[in-house]
């Protein structure tokens, strides 16, 4: 199964009673080890989480920190991109080069670098 295919096959798991927009992540760890999230919506709008907070939770919880490739998919008109919030949360565990491989439900597929997501990135270095 790809990466691709386990952020499917859990989509349907998310809660997004408000939105109605389901999506899955799966994050897959330099260790190989694959994490998955949906999104988690709340009747207080902005209290919600990404698919990609989901999985970025699991990995760190079970110890991994270094991400080596992330998927996301919905059932969008195009491949659904991850939002700025989430570019910067994965790039905090990501290198310029980590692909994201960006899909929806009709087989339509992008795939960019982190590097080409956010550009400029504000990293962990920074802070010296
Ligand atoms: N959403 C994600 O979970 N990941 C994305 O990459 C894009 C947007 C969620 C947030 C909200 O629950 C719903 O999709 C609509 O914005």
């Amino acid at each position: 199964m790809t990466l691709l295919d386990q952020a499917a096959a859990i989509r349907d798991r998310a809660y997004a009673p408000y939105s109605g927009f389901q999506v899955g992540a799966a994050i897959r760890a330099e260790s190989g080890a694959v994490y998955t999230g949906v999104n988690v919506e709340n009747a207080a709008y902005p209290q919600g989480t990404c698919a990609e907070a989901g999985a970025i939770a699991a990995m760190v919880l079970a110890g991994d920190r270094r991400i080596a490739e992330v998927a996301v998919i919905a059932d969008a008109t195009v491949p659904v991109a991850p939002c700025g919030g989430c570019r910067q949360k994965i790039m905090e565990f990501a290198g310029p080069d980590v692909r994201v491989t960006m899909a929806n439900l009709q087989g339509a597929r992008v795939t960019m670098t982190m590097a080409e997501l956010l550009p400029g990135a504000f990293l962990p270095e920074h802070m010296g």
